[in-house]
């Protein structure tokens, strides 16, 4: 779906979740969220803010699988997506702090393994990710699943892609900050969700989005694989859709 600007694309999809929520809540049931981070829904985040502060919108049945951190990380670290989801979504709203997963990026390397076995574990035991919100990167990642990823990838270490890196740099002030590994859910993770929503605004994401919609399903590309999902909504402002 081609929508004029990032602002009205990204309420769209706030009240995508903000419904999924309410109905569940009027069930009694919890609801559980993959979220990601990243400049591209951060719009949507402070959609939800807006509606918890003005509508009394509630997240205390919501429970949040965050896609990726970087490694090493540390949470306090202004560059680390713990922080980054505290600041632009967890400290504005009523989640419980337990009900929130964001990869760890401060473990020993031989603790990440089973660090990953757990997270999709917990997953697993959540019920599985409702919504899954995706960024793309132009890489063609999602997560941070680099070229070569493929379908049935799980939670796991992987080495960033150069470009992904030099795209992170300006952030980090300069390449050489920008940490080499991280750890994301994988690709056959994120294809377990039940309903997928990718997002993309602006002119540079137009080349990565063409082959993602309409190139051959392919590792080189992860995003392609969302071809495959049965329930996955592409939401794009006009610049992110140019060249389809
Ligand atoms: C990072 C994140 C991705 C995100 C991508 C695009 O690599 N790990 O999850 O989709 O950046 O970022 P942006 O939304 O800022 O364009």
């Amino acid at each position: 779906t081609i929508y004029e600007d990032a602002n009205t694309g990204s309420k769209w999809i706030a009240q995508e979740i903000i419904s999924l929520i309410k109905s569940r809540q009027e069930k009694g049931q919890k609801v559980v969220l993959g979220l990601a981070t990243g400049s591209s829904p951060l719009k949507v985040y402070e959609e939800l803010i807006r509606a918890h502060k003005e509508d009394g919108l509630s997240f205390s049945n919501v429970l949040t699988f965050n896609l990726d951190e970087y490694y090493p990380m540390q949470p306090e670290s202004v560059h680390s997506y713990v922080r980054f989801m505290k600041e632009n979504l967890f400290d504005h709203i009523d989640i419980l702090p337990e009900n929130t997963h964001v990869p760890d990026g401060t473990l020993k390397m031989e603790e990440v393994p089973e660090f990953c076995r757990n997270y999709e574990l917990k997953i697993r035991e959540a019920g599985g990710i409702d919504l899954q919100i995706l960024g793309i990167g132009r890489t063609g990642h999602i997560g941070f699943n680099e070229p070569g990823s493929g379908i049935r990838s799980t939670t796991r270490m992987v080495t960033l892609d150069g470009l992904t890196r030099r795209d992170a740099a300006p952030g980090f002030g300069g390449i050489s900050h920008v940490p080499r590994r991280a750890i994301t859910m994988g690709v056959g993770t994120i294809m377990q969700a039940k309903k997928i929503i990718l997002m993309a605004w602006g002119n540079g994401k137009a080349p990565i989005i063409r082959e993602a919609v309409e190139g051959p399903i392919t590792e080189s590309v992860p995003t392609t694989f969302l071809q495959e999902h049965h329930n996955c909504d592409i939401i794009l402002d006009k610049p992110a859709a140019e060249k389809l």
